[in-house]
């Protein structure tokens, strides 16, 4: 059997999706759409679909399985919303929501049609970032974690509208970084942050320091900068301490991970393969975009809940848009 799904939104990171998905057994995205017809068409004869620029027609013609949503955040909301009149399964990309009301919109829209809904979150997805949740077991209870996304590639070349977003660290890859936290130490009940802007060509803060404390009462240590001189620079690598009662889990660049245990270290390789439509280093990200859409279909087969999904994530935007107000008002804030 044969699962029908559609694209929204053929822009520079809906590639990625649309190699992974031309991948994976009983799939076949039957039709894409971009309101820009051009670039509605190329995806279209790349990867032999129909194409559409109206999202509402496409979806009442094509009847899919599932939507792919692969758009900017402003136009999320409306497009959930249609979406589940339509299909069984959604999956929206980061970040889901600018607001805790369009959020949880969309939940609910999805929840009253029964249709699953997920949030491409494909972080927790990479492989370095698989391997350290399964050799958790190793460490007793987890106490602390210091996670770091710190580096000075530029991101604006292919994403420039990132130059122009206000609290661009927290909204763009905080995010990931908070569900990872949460999904490696559990929820979150409080949060301090201080941000920066550090890159004079942008006008948003593009660096952040979070600190979080858990309902375990482990504590976690957040850091993103796209603005830091390093060489080797370990874009887009994240680097993870993870301290337990019994030994610490540390994630370095070069994708090694160590074992720190009471008799002595043991270090690993957790490189991902590189796809053969990859390239490095953005292999990395795009086996994670492979692996969160293998469990997507595992979603529409009833084999999985999905993870995250979009209720999960609207926990993840409260802590973020916590974040936030936690860097203006100099407060921690409480959740
Ligand atoms: N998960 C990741 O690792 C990752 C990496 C990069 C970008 N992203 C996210 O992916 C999303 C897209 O980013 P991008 O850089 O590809 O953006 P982009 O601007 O290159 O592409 C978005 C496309 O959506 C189209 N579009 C907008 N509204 C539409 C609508 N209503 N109907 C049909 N088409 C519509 C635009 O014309 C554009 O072509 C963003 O939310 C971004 O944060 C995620």
């Amino acid at each position: 059997m044969t699962h029908r799904g559609v694209l929204i939104g053929c822009g520079f990171f809906a590639r990625n999706h649309m190699e992974a998905w031309a991948r994976i057994d009983g799939v076949k995205i039957v039709a894409v759409c971009d309101t820009d017809a051009a670039k509605a068409a190329g995806y279209a004869a790349a990867f032999g679909a129909e194409a559409f620029t109206d999202a509402g027609a496409m979806l009442a013609r094509v009847k899919p399985d599932f939507v792919d949503i692969a758009t900017t955040v402003q136009s999320h909301r409306a497009l959930v919303e249609l979406a589940a009149d339509h299909a069984r399964m959604v999956i929206c990309q980061k970040p889901f929501a600018e607001t805790l009301e369009d959020g949880q919109a969309m939940v609910a829209a999805c929840a009253a049609r029964g249709v699953a809904l997920l949030v491409h979150e494909n972080f927790r997805w990479q492989r370095p970032v698989r391997e350290m949740k399964a050799a958790m077991g190793a460490v007793g209870s987890p106490r602390f974690l210091r996670l770091a996304f710190r580096h000075g590639y530029d991101i604006y070349a292919n994403q420039p509208y990132l130059a122009g977003v206000q609290d661009l660290a927290l909204t763009d890859v905080g995010l990931h970084l908070f569900d990872m936290v949460r999904d490696l130490m559990g929820d979150v009940t409080r949060v301090a942050c201080e941000t920066q802007r550090r890159n004079p060509a942008v006008t948003g803060q593009d660096a952040f320091t979070a600190l979080l404390r858990h309902g375990s009462g482990a504590v976690s240590s957040v850091e993103c900068s796209f603005y830091s001189v390093l060489d080797p620079d370990p874009f887009p690598q994240s680097l993870a301490l993870l301290e337990g009662d019994e030994g610490t889990l540390e994630l370095t660049a070069g994708y090694r991970l160590r074992l720190h245990s009471r008799t002595g270290v043991r270090e690993w390789d957790v490189e991902p393969v590189c796809p053969d439509w990859g390239a490095r280093p953005w292999h990395l990200i795009q086996e994670s975009v492979a692996a969160f859409q293998a469990q997507a279909v595992a979603v529409l087969e009833g084999r999985e809940a999905g993870a995250p999904t979009g209720a999960h994530n609207l926990e993840t935007l409260r802590l973020t848009l916590a974040a936030i107000d936690a860097a203006k008002t100099g407060k921690t804030v409480e959740l």
